[in-house]
């Protein structure tokens, strides 16, 4: 499904990340693997049907990100996935604005960042950025006040950057997902003192409704696929129905 493609996948080191760029090599992509974490993208690379290129980078540092696509740029570049990614939870009153700062930095502002710099690239090749956001990004959840926040704005930008760049055939979609098992849901602990009822308003709905990594690499990969070619601006929501209703 994308054979001959090259494809820049960052938070590649654990998680959905990990999934998208296997996908990828076993689809026939070209990957270079991009996460802070340079000794699980070496984990990754050993997952992979063919070598990746690795370049750590870490996403607080804009510079870092523009050096990242010129790697992975420089014979050519078709497919972004921005999957990097953190979560903070906490009450609002008293959630850190550093923390804030950080979450919007990670998640939204250096997707952008990354974006931009591989504008030049995508517009020689039509090519196309999948972009995650989350349930977090289409529906409001207490308690993750920046969380949300940065999944708007990747929701916003993704529908922006879709009707700016669609005269030169440029495609800009995103998937929310729900529930997925990966680190990031399995080892950040609830915030103390909520109401645990209203935080879990908007659980999976499906019987055996939370997705595996691989459940949402599949979407990456034909979201990235010529098979998408007529989606752009798409929020695909991959979550067993947790923002359905
Ligand atoms: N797991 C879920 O339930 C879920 C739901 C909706 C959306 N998401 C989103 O999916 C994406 C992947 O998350 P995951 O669940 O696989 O989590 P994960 O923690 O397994 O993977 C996130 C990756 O991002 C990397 N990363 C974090 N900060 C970075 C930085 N400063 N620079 C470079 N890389 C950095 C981490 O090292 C890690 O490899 C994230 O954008 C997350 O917000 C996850």
């Amino acid at each position: 499904m994308l054979q001959g493609k090259r494809a820049l996948v960052t938070g590649a080191a654990s998680g959905i990340g990990r999934a998208t760029a296997i996908r990828f090599a076993a689809e026939g992509a070209t990957v270079t693997i991009g996460d802070r974490n340079a000794a699980g993208l070496n984990e990754t690379a050993a997952m992979m049907a063919s070598p990746p290129v690795i370049q750590p980078f870490d996403a607080m540092d804009n510079a870092s990100c523009q050096q990242l696509v010129a790697v992975a740029a420089a014979d050519g570049l078709d497919i972004v996935c921005n999957i990097s990614g953190i979560l903070k939870w906490g009450r609002s009153e008293t959630f850190s604005l550093d923390d804030y700062a950080q979450v919007m930095q990670v998640n939204a502002n250096s997707v952008f960042t990354i974006i931009q710099a591989a504008l030049p690239h995508l517009i020689k090749t039509k090519g196309n950025v999948v972009s995650t956001a989350s349930a977090a990004g289409l529906i409001g959840i207490p308690y993750s006040i920046a969380y949300v926040a940065s999944k708007h704005a990747v929701v916003g930008l993704t529908k922006s950057l879709a009707l700016e760049f669609a005269s030169v055939g440029v495609r800009f979609n995103a998937i929310a997902p729900g529930q997925v098992n990966t680190p990031m849901t399995m080892e950040t602990a609830f915030p103390e003192g909520v109401d645990y009822a209203l935080l879990m308003r908007n659980a999976p709905k499906l019987l055996d409704g939370s997705c595996e990594p691989s459940d949402v690499a599949e979407l990456f990969a034909f979201l990235a696929s010529s098979k998408a070619s007529k989606i752009t601006g798409a929020i695909m929501a991959i979550d067993g129905g947790q923002v359905a209703g």
